[in-house]
C-alpha cells in the first residue's frame, strides 16, 4: 500500500472517515424515515415525560431486539432529532425526548412535515438519484425520467398512490411556508388585487394568502389531474387545470414556488448544498 502518496496515517484516516461520512449518510434519511413509520415522535409526545428505551420498545408494533432500537435512537439523537434527559430530578436513569425537529414530525401538528420527509423518500423519489451519472451523460431532462421514461408529472398522472403521496408532502410543506409567508411578509400582498399560484398543487399556499387577504382573488394553476376534482373552498379562490407553459390566467402576480422548488433541488444536486 502506498503510504506516501495518501499522507500519514492520521490524514488517511481522517480521508477514510470523510468518505464514510458521505457514503453512510442516506442512513440519516432512512432511520429519520423508520422513526416516522413507526410513530416515535408521537409515542415519545404522548408519554409526556423522558421515555426510557424499555417504554419505547413496549409501545412499538416491532419483533426487533431491543439493540436495534437502541442504535436507532442513537442515530437520531446524533443528527439532532431526539435528545435524552433525566427521567425525573430523583432518577439517574435517561429517556428520549422530542427536539424541535422532532416537533414538527408530530401527527398532531398542524406545520406536520412527515408527509413531505415520506413523500421525498418513497423509493419512486429516491431510485432516480442512482441515475444521476446515467442522466448527466444522456439527453433526458430529469434523472427521474432516466429511470422511470417519464417525467414526474406524467407518471403521477397515471400513478394515483404517486399523485396522493406527493400532492400530500407538498401540501404539508407548504402549510409552514404558507404561515411564514402570511406573518413575515404581509407587506408584498399590499395594493394588489390578483394572484396566481402557478403549479400552486392542491392549493394549501393559496388558500392560506386567500384567507388571509379576502381583498385578493386567488387562483391555483395546475395540471389537471392535481386540481381536478378540487372544490372552491374560499370564494377568493379558485383552481385551474392547465398547463403552465400553454397559459396562465391574467394576474397581477405569479407565485412561483415551484420554481424555488425545482432550483433548491438542483443546487442541492450540483453544489452537494
Ligand atoms: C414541486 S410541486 C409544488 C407544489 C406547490 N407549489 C407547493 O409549493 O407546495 C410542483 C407542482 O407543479 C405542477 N406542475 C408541473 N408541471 C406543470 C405544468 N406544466 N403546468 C402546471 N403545473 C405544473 C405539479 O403538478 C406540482 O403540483
Amino acid at each position: 500500500m502506498d503510504l506516501a502518496r495518501n499522507g500519514n496515517g492520521d490524514e488517511l484516516l481522517q480521508a477514510q472517515a470523510h468518505i464514510w461520512n458521505h457514503l453512510f449518510n442516506f442512513i440519516n434519511s432512512m432511520s429519520l424515515k423508520c422513526a416516522i413509520q413507526l410513530g416515535i415522535p408521537d409515542i415519545i409526545h404522548k408519554h409526556g415525560q423522558p421515555i426510557t428505551l424499555a417504554k419505547l420498545i413496549d409501545s412499538l408494533p416491532i419483533n426487533r431486539a431491543e439493540s436495534s432500537v437502541y442504535r436507532l435512537m442513537r442515530i437520531l439523537i446524533h443528527s439532532g432529532i431526539f435528545n435524552k434527559a433525566k427521567i425525573s430530578e430523583n432518577h439517574e436513569e435517561e429517556g428520549y425526548i422530542l427536539t424541535p425537529a422532532s416537533k414538527l414530525l408530530l401527527s398532531d401538528n398542524p406545520l406536520n412535515a412527515s408527509p413531505f420527509l415520506l413523500a421525498m423518500l418513497d423509493p419512486i423519489l429516491t431510485d432516480p438519484w442512482h441515475q444521476l451519472s446515467q442522466w448527466l451523460q444522456n439527453n433526458d431532462e430529469t434523472p427521474f425520467k432516466t429511470y422511470h421514461g417519464d417525467e414526474l408529472w406524467e407518471l403521477a398522472g397515471r400513478d394515483p398512490r404517486l399523485n396522493q403521496f406527493f400532492n400530500g408532502g407538498m401540501a404539508s410543506d407548504a402549510r409552514l411556508i404558507g404561515s411564514l409567508v402570511i406573518k413575515n411578509c404581509k407587506d408584498a400582498f399590499l395594493g394588489l388585487n390578483s394572484l396566481v399560484d402557478v403549479g400552486g398543487g392542491t392549493g394549501t399556499l393559496a388558500k392560506a394568502i386567500a384567507d388571509a387577504f379576502p381583498h385578493l382573488n386567488c387562483a391555483v394553476l395546475d395540471l389537471p389531474h392535481v386540481v381536478g376534482g378540487l372544490e372552491r373552498e374560499s370564494k377568493n379562490l379558485a383552481f385551474v387545470g392547465g398547463d403552465m407553459f400553454v397559459a396562465i390566467p391574467p394576474t397581477d402576480v405569479c407565485s412561483l414556488r415551484i420554481l424555488l422548488f425545482v432550483v433548491h433541488l438542483l443546487l442541492g444536486v450540483l453544489l452537494n448544498l
